[in-house]
C-alpha cells in the first residue's frame, strides 16, 4: 500500500532517507524543513524516485507553520495518513553551564516540535481513516549521559509523549511508534565528517521506517530500537 506523508526535517540525514524510502515505494512525501534552499534541494534529488514529492518550509516550533504544512500535504495528496517526527537538534554540556537559549532550543525543537506537529496532523489522520505517527527518538532518552542533559531529557520526554499518544490514538486506528536509534553517520549537531564506518546508515533508519508501514493492520511494534550490529573499537 503507498501512503501520503509529511516527514518533519526530511531536508537531508535520517529524514531524507526516510522520504526518498517512502518515494520509492510509490507513496506521496511533504519534505520539510526550516532552510528553504535545503528543503528545495531535497524535493529536486527525489524527482524520478517514484511517488509524488512535494516540498513546504516549516519550523517545528511555530504552530501556524506547523498547521499550514498539514493543510499543505493534505491539499496537495488528496490526504495524509503517514506523519514522521524527525527533526530534531543537539546541543551538548555540562548542566553547571548550560545557556538558557541551548536548553529552549532542545526542548522546543525535540518535544514542542513533535507536539505541535501531532495535534496538527491528528485530525487529518482521522479524517484519512487512521495511519501512522512515527516518531525519531533516540537511544539517548533511554540512556542517559553525562554532557547530554538537555539532548537526553528531550528524547525521554519524547517517548514518553509517543506512548501517551499510542494509548489516546489506538482505539481510532491511528498507530504511533516510537523509533529509539543509535547512532546514525549523518552532520547531525554539527559533526564533521569523521570515521563513520561503524555507526547506521540513514538508510537504515528509513527501513526500520518502512518496516512499521508493512505491518498488518492487527500489530503494533510501539517502541523500535535500532543499533548499531558491531559498537565502536576502542
Ligand atoms: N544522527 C544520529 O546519530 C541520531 C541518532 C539518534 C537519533 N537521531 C535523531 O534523528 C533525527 C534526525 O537527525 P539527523 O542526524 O538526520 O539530523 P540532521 O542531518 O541534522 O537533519 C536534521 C533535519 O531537521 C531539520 N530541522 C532542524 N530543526 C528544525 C526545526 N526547528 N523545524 C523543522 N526542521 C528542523 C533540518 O533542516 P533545517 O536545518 O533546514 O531546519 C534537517 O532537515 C533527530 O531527531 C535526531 O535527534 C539522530
Amino acid at each position: 500500500m503507498s501512503h501520503h506523508a509529511l516527514v518533519t526535517g526530511s531536508s537531508r540525514g535520517i529524514g531524507l532517507a526516510i522520504a526518498r524510502a517512502i518515494a520509492r515505494s510509490g507513496g506521496s512525501v511533504m519534505i520539510t524543513g526550516r532552510d528553504a534552499s535545503g528543503v528545495d534541494e531535497a524535493v529536486q534529488s527525489l524527482q524520478g524516485a517514484g511517488g509524488q514529492v512535494a516540498g513546504t518550509v516549516m519550523d517545528v516550533t511555530d504552530p501556524a507553520a506547523v498547521a499550514g504544512a498539514v493543510r499543505a500535504a493534505e491539499r496537495a495528496f488528496g490526504t495524509l495518513d503517514v506523519v514522521v517526527n524527525n527533526a530534531g537538534i543537539g546541543h551538548y554540556g555540562d548542566i553547571a553551564t548550560f545557556s538558557d537559549e541551548h536548553w529552549r532550543a532542545v526542548l522546543d525543537t525535540n518535544v514542542t516540535g513533535p507536539f505541535n506537529v501531532m495535534r496538527a496532523a491528528i485530525p487529518a489522520l482521522r479524517r484519512a481513516g487512521g495511519g501512522w505517527i512515527i516518531n525519531i527518538a533516540s537511544l539517548a532518552g533511554a540512556h542517559p549521559f553525562a554532557g547530554g542533559g538537555a539532548y537526553c531529557a528531550s528524547k525521554a520526554a519524547l517517548i514518553a509523549l509517543s506512548e501517551s499518544a499510542m494509548q489516546e490514538l489506538r482505539g481510532d486506528d491511528i498507530r504511533v511508534s516510537v523509533v529509539l536509534p543509535g547512532s546514525v553517520a549523518t552532520r547531525f549537531s554539527g559533526r564533521s565528517a569523521g570515521d563513520d564506518s561503524w555507526k547506521l546508515s540513514p538508510d537504515d533508519v528509513a527501513e526500520a521506517v518502512m518496516g512499521l508501514l508493512r505491518h498488518p493492520a492487527r500489530s503494533l511494534p510501539s517502541r523500535i530500537e535500532i543499533r548499531p550490529a558491531r559498537p565502536k573499537k576502542g
